[in-house]
């Protein structure tokens, strides 16, 4: 696992949170339809680019930091990613192969809040900063502490425990937590939590 510190190109193993990216994708494409002026930051998806958005394609946390700072300034932030907390410190520049040592080791180092740190910034801050937050236990409760923590104006609660088949799926059962407020919508296709949040933030 020593290796360069850059990251590599196209790696044939690598560590990531699961994310189908629907949900962001939807978002994006709402708030295109209603008239805003959208960059849709993405990492790796299976599906098409929204129309009427610019597109942006990373492949890592720090590269969607990157790209998400120099989409600034905005009027309005929304972070749908689905962005893995840690990756392999020294990614490796080869294929890792089986040996007769057994698996590997991997020590892993901390990503980029990139939420936080945009919520945080104490310059060009979006007046308007949405954050996610996917639970699988005590949803409201864990949403509220996280929207303290990262300094964010709202957040959209999703349960992805199992059951919900939120992961990947079409439909998403979401709650709108503000400091003093939730909303608890029914379980809706995710097109029309994005567009019922578009109408939400307008
Ligand atoms: O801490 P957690 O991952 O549960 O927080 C979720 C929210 O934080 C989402 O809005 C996600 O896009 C954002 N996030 C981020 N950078 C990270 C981890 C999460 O922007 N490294």
């Amino acid at each position: 696992t020593s290796g360069p510190t850059h990251e590599p190109i196209d790696p044939v193993r690598y560590i990531a949170n699961r994310s189908s990216g629907k949900q962001g994708h939807a978002i994006a494409a709402a708030a295109a339809a209603a008239g805003a002026r959208v960059t849709l930051v993405s990492g790796p998806v299976a599906i098409a680019d929204p129309a009427g958005v610019t597109m942006v394609k990373v492949e890592s946390a720090r590269e969607m930091k990157a790209a998400v700072e120099a989409a600034l300034p905005a009027d309005i932030a929304i972070f749908a990613a689905a962005v893995a907390d840690w990756r392999v410190a020294g990614a490796a520049d080869e294929k890792i192969k089986k040996t007769k040592s057994g698996p590997p080791t991997f020590s892993m180092v901390e990503n980029p809040d990139i939420l936080a740190g945009i919520a945080g910034a104490a310059s060009g801050r979006p007046p308007l900063v949405v954050g996610f937050a996917a639970e699988t236990e005590k949803v409201i409760e864990h949403a509220r502490a996280k929207l303290a923590r990262k300094g964010c104006d709202l957040i959209v609660a999703n349960d992805v425990s199992p059951e919900t088949g939120v992961m990947g799926g079409d439909r998403n059962t979401v709650h709108l937590v503000g400091r003093d407020s939730v909303e608890t919508w029914p379980e809706l296709p995710k097109d029309e939590v994005a567009r019922r949040l578009i109408a939400a933030i307008a």
